[in-house]
């Protein structure tokens, strides 16, 4: 068997939302890999360029021009050696040249391609055998903010975790049943919801966040009782979306109101006493590494305060947050940095600093099932991924194969909150 690439071809495809992307296949002596790169909606400032100036059309042409004669006669198993490479052709600090996009689907489309040349699973090849802990899906159920239009609450996503869940089926079963219900409750008691949802298949009703909170806490009241197990849940505040520099306030256009950083710390200690949070992701926008340090030091590790816009899973970002004591957790998205070598090198810095990893998807994602086979490999406590529209349940589903793929050996890591 052998991984040696023959060949690398890069072409136009549409992600969930209809917007164009990038897809690269790269062909071994043995095998076949192909990846494409998801977008985001609400990105952090200090994310990778996605593509060059002129779009997904440019990006393709460097890709044959520039990138794939170089990768002919590589070895596909030596991932550093091929991100490497990817960072060198390109030569910028944020891949603008080639575009992290591009660097995204030829690290992901690599690396699939020298686990199918060995025929072992993906998460196997980058993990190796003893890799056999699942993580927990986090799923949204409600949204708001810039993953919706309309009245609908001010705060982008709320997020069900189901915390004591015994496998990964019924994890993903109570995750289902939770959205299930959120949307039976929405329908009794909002007349004009309609049964609208968002890019991630999250429910969009014309609710203030306070309504949406109780609806999700009477619904996962329900579901703790017919699974057997608890469930938690949280919120993705996304506050970069609605930090207003110049006023320097949060602006909350539905609820016509405007926070100070105080008031915004005030309001997220709240929402966690009173509805038992166990989750809140950019609770401050992306250069208040303070705010988080302040509120990491005042819920300990009873809540995860995760970072996403703050260290667009940048290792030297993350280093900062480390020395702040910013965050207790982190979104690990790839195509932020660009390639999987980079997102691993801020896994390593997470996992020694015991920062929880979240392995997520991107809102305007494709079918690609990649991430799903990172969270076991990278050994990631959670998975952001969704819960039950296309791009989204093909990674549950990919995560339930690997269930039953490690057979006996398979357990559900441990969560340590
Ligand atoms: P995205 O953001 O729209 O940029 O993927 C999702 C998130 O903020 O978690
Ligand atoms: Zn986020």
């Amino acid at each position: 068997m052998s991984a040696i690439i023959k060949k690398a071809l890069a072409r136009k495809i549409f992600n969930a939302r209809g917007e164009e992307t990038l897809e690269v296949d790269i062909i071994t002596e043995s095998g076949f890999g192909r990846a494409s790169a998801p977008a985001g909606a609400s990105k952090g400032k200090a994310e990778v360029v996605y593509y060059p100036k002129g779009g997904v059309d440019e990006a393709i042409i460097k890709f044959r021009e520039l990138v794939a004669p170089e990768l002919i006669g590589k070895d596909a198993s030596n991932q550093g050696l091929i991100d490497k490479l990817l960072h060198e052709i390109d030569g910028t600090s944020n891949f603008s040249n080639l575009g992290g996009e591009t660097a995204y689907a030829t690290s992901l489309a690599t690396v699939k391609a020298a686990s199918n040349s060995f025929r072992i699973p993906l998460f196997w090849h980058l993990a190796g055998y003893l890799a056999c802990e699942l993580p927990y899906p986090l799923g949204v159920v409600l949204s708001g903010g810039e993953h919706a239009v309309g009245q609908v609450p001010d705060i982008q996503e709320f997020l069900i975790l189901p915390v004591k869940a015994t496998s990964f089926l019924n994890a993903a079963k109570a995750n289902i049943l939770f959205h299930k219900k959120i949307g039976i409750l929405l329908a009794k008691t909002k007349p004009d919801f309609v049964g609208g949802r968002d890019d991630e298949g999250a429910w969009l009703a014309n609710i203030t966040a306070t309504e949406a909170l109780q609806v999700i806490s009477a619904a996962c009241d329900e579901v703790c009782e017919q699974m057997g197990f608890e469930c938690r849940f949280g919120i993705d505040f996304a506050a970069s979306a609605i930090w207003n520099q110049k006023e320097k306030r949060y602006v909350y256009a539905r609820e016509k109101k405007k926070r100070t950083t105080q008031e915004q710390y005030e309001y997220v200690t709240t929402l966690i006493d009173k509805y038992n949070l166990i989750y809140v992701e950019d609770p401050f926008h992306e250069e208040d590494f303070e705010s988080f340090a302040k509120l990491t030091k005042e819920v300990g590790n009873k809540v995860l305060v995760c970072g996403d816009d703050l260290f667009v899973t940048n290792k030297n970002r993350l280093q900062k947050g480390v020395e702040k004591g910013a965050a207790n957790s982190l979104i690990i998205k790839v195509n932020q940095v660009g390639t999987v070598t980079d997102a691993w090198e801020t896994v390593r810095i997470a996992r020694d600093a015991r920062y929880v990893r979240v392995v997520s998807h991107r809102s305007g994602d494709t079918n690609d099932t990649h991430i799903a086979h990172l969270a076991v490999a990278f050994r990631a406590p959670i998975i952001k991924a969704g819960i039950v529209e296309g791009s989204r349940i093909a990674k549950i589903n990919a995560l339930i194969r690997i269930e039953e793929t490690l057979g006996d050996r398979a357990r559900m890591i441990k969560l340590p909150v």
